[in-house]
């Protein structure tokens, strides 16, 4: 299991044991004020935007190209910050990471 540090829509920090392997976004969806992600990790809803701190963003694999379009129309989105949790395997590497909710995603 790999600790991640959740924010949810409400502000509330809520510890994840994730499993390495799966997303991010499969190892948060079930919380409770977490991200909806209805395309099930297909890369085409952006429901699954979440923020991450400066640190971590520089020990993440690079957005891919579908990663990008879909983040450039979400109306949170932040260049310096934004992710789809969907994009992002756990790796034991992650042990620690802090992730948001993105404010106003459905
Ligand atoms: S779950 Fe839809 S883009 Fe991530």
């Amino acid at each position: 299991m790999v600790k991640l540090v959740v924010t949810d829509k409400d502000g509330r920090d809520v510890e994840v044991d994730a499993r390495a392997g799966l997303s991010i976004m499969e190892n948060i969806r079930q919380l409770p004020r977490s991200v909806e992600a209805i395309c099930g990790g297909l890369c085409s809803c952006a429901t699954c935007h979440v923020f991450i701190e400066h640190d971590w963003m520089q020990r993440l694999p690079p957005r891919r190209y579908e990663e990008r379009v879909m983040l450039s129309s979400s109306r949170n989105f932040d260049t310096a910050r934004s992710r789809l949790s969907c994009q992002i395997k756990v790796t034991a590497e992650l042990e620690g990471l802090r992730v948001t909710v993105a404010p106003g995603e459905p």
